[in-house]
């Protein structure tokens, strides 16, 4: 059953700010809480994510926005289809030559260690081990598991250079696309987990990056629907990309972030001082702020939210049917930032003229 995307709200479950996966808003699917309406779903699930927020424009790969490919098994299919799915998919459907393709798996978890090398005959040197923190999947309270990750090998160009780079490192060689987590757990967010009635299968896959391997572009700023964004953002600027690594910095940003910020106001989340409301707001601010950088004057948002829901409305009609009260919460938040920061940049003016006069210069 094709489900269309849940709100970035989460629904009655405090253990989340906002939707960071596509099995976030069905944890009580796979805890059999309620009976999903089919035990075979797929969603295209919007997404945000904050913690790299540092990291969003330096790297190809991070952003706070995503969309996320996920098929589900409530208590149906478990590791041994996922597993042979996940490699027809890629190896027959999309045509990767299995080369570029390395598995990871969780260091305990023998058994779809045995399932990749044994029934499906990936070379264990391309398989790796990897602990808790990559390979268990687990966010909040509540249905979690093992997981097998598959990576894309970017080639060398895109590597570190250190001897030790391999399947794991932080650099942009090898790209995770597919995660297969195996949901048999249910957790209490403290470390103590029971086994679910049922075994389930939770895969997601970044459509963004999986965009970019079959496109062969760069990062997921060069895919071509993320690209109509980019280079309204360059337009507005005055500005060409791949000439000034900072400025490309400041662009990236303002690309991944207008997409956060349209998405959540069309799920009526608004700017605030606390919780998902600042999220909102800091990215908004972020947005603004490295506009100025490159140099735009004056409001600059609203026009880039109309290239973000022209591209996504079709997916998701939500967009059009809110378009105006997106632009006017982003525009009003735009304009308040922009007084407070003229004001402040004003306060810091009358400062340094101070200490000129004064011949101090710290
Ligand atoms: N929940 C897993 C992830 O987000 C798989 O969908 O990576």
């Amino acid at each position: 059953l094709r489900l269309p995307s849940f709100s970035l709200v989460p629904k009655d479950d405090n253990s989340l700010l906002l939707i960071n996966s596509g099995m976030a808003p069905m944890k009580k699917y796979f805890t059999g809480e309620i009976t999903p309406p089919k035990k075979r779903v797929t969603t295209c699930q919007k997404c945000i994510r904050t913690p790299d927020i540092e990291r969003v424009g330096i790297t190809a790969r991070h952003g706070t926005f995503f969309e996320m490919l996920g098929n589900f098994s409530f208590g149906d299919y478990f590791k041994h289809e996922a597993t042979a799915w996940a490699w027809e998919f890629f190896t027959k459907v999309l045509e990767i030559p299995e080369e570029k393709l390395y598995v990871s798996v969780y260091e305990k978890d023998d058994e779809a260690y045995k399932i990749w090398t044994e029934e499906i005959g990936v070379d264990p040197s391309h398989m790796v081990h990897l602990g808790k923190e990559d390979n268990f999947w687990e966010h909040g309270s509540g249905p979690c598991g093992p997981c097998s990750e598959i990576y894309y090998d970017r080639g060398e160009k895109y590597g570190c250079g250190k001897p030790e780079c391999e399947v794991g490192c932080d650099c942009d060689r090898y790209m995770e696309i597919w995660n297969n987590v195996f949901t048999q757990f249910d957790g209490d967010g403290k470390g103590n987990y029971e086994e679910l009635e049922t075994k389930n299968i939770d895969t997601g896959m970044g459509l963004e990056r999986l965009a970019s391997v079959v496109q062969d572009v760069d990062s997921i700023f060069d895919v071509d629907t993320i690209f109509a964004l980019r280079s309204k953002v360059c337009e507005l600027a005055n500005v060409e990309y791949k000439k000034d690594e900072n400025k490309d910095i400041s662009i990236r940003l303002i690309t991944d972030h207008i997409r956060s910020a349209t998405f959540m106001i069309s799920d009526g989340i608004m700017p605030s001082n606390e919780g998902r409301g600042y999220v909102l707001r800091r990215l908004i601010r972020r947005a603004a702020r490295h506009g100025r950088l490159l140099g735009i004057e004056g409001k600059f948002l609203a026009k880039l939210c109309e290239t973000v829901i022209e591209g996504s409305k079709d997916g998701y009609p939500e967009l059009e049917e809110k378009k105006d009260f997106i632009l006017k919460v982003l525009t009003q938040e735009e304009e308040k930032f922009n007084k407070t920061i003229d004001q402040g940049l004003a306060i810091l003016e009358d400062m340094e003229k101070d200490m000129q006069a004064k011949g101090e210069t710290v």
